[in-house]
């Protein structure tokens, strides 16, 4: 039995930019300070930096696309809760789902990123092991899941802003990895996710876009404080 799947019309994702574009936008990103951390976006910044390098790295990166998912989950699961609260006023509950469906783009948009990562790290033959790259992202992924449903809970308020600084961290990691790495300009960008992301002249420009999409998310997050529920509650 053949099955066949059909290969999306665009790409997915927030705008995908030009050459010119990226390089501008990493330019942007560099001359532009990052946020200032809340001491529970250090508790995970730091554990990252410890076990895997202050360093940027592809199993850096792919570690950090782990956990990169979860707030959106944990708003996704938040979601259908509200939904289910507010079913009887159709109007709300619209707005609930449509606030759903955008935290399942992203969702599906990390993990892009993730599996880029993933390709680029296996194309390179570098080593993982079980406790760093299994048992660790798990073990974070767990906390930060938590804590982002629970803030949504408490403070929605708050859950948004721990993603933006998430989103600027990452935006910040991927922009300045490539500035120190020029030789990524002449590395081909293999372009296995070419038909869903987009295909870039090298993986310095694939980064960019990686780093651009992270800026996306974190103005989106940033937005999201002004008006955190859709029902105001
Ligand atoms: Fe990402
Ligand atoms: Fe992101």
């Amino acid at each position: 039995m053949t099955i066949t799947i059909e290969k999306p019309q665009t790409l997915a994702g927030p705008v995908k930019l030009t050459r010119e574009q990226l390089k501008q936008a990493q330019q942007e990103t560099l001359d532009t300070p990052r946020m200032r951390y809340s001491l529970l976006a250090k508790l995970m910044f730091k554990p990252v930096d410890i076990l895997y390098g202050k360093q940027g790295s592809f199993t850096k990166f792919a570690m950090l696309e782990i956990i990169a998912r979860v707030p959106y989950q944990a708003w996704e699961r938040m979601g259908y809760w509200a939904v289910h609260r507010h079913r009887s006023r159709s109007h709300l509950a619209r707005r609930v789902f449509e606030r759903i469906v955008e935290a399942r783009e992203d969702q599906d948009n990390e993990q892009f990123h993730l599996l880029i990562m993933e390709d680029l790290v296996d194309r390179q033959g570098l080593k993982r092991n079980w406790l760093l790259h299994r048992a660790a992202p798990w073990a974070i992924s767990f906390f930060y899941y938590h804590v982002s449903w629970l803030l949504f809970l408490v403070h929605p308020k708050s859950s948004y802003r721990l993603n933006a600084e998430f989103e600027d961290h990452a935006e910040h990691e991927y922009m300045t990895f490539v500035a120190e790495n020029p030789d990524l300009e002449f590395v081909p960008d293999p372009g296995t996710y070419a038909d869903e992301y987009g295909r870039y002249r090298s993986v310095a420009d694939l980064m960019r876009q990686i780093g651009h999409d992270e800026r996306v998310h974190k103005l989106d997050s940033l937005e999201k404080m002004a008006q955190p529920t859709v029902t105001g509650s």
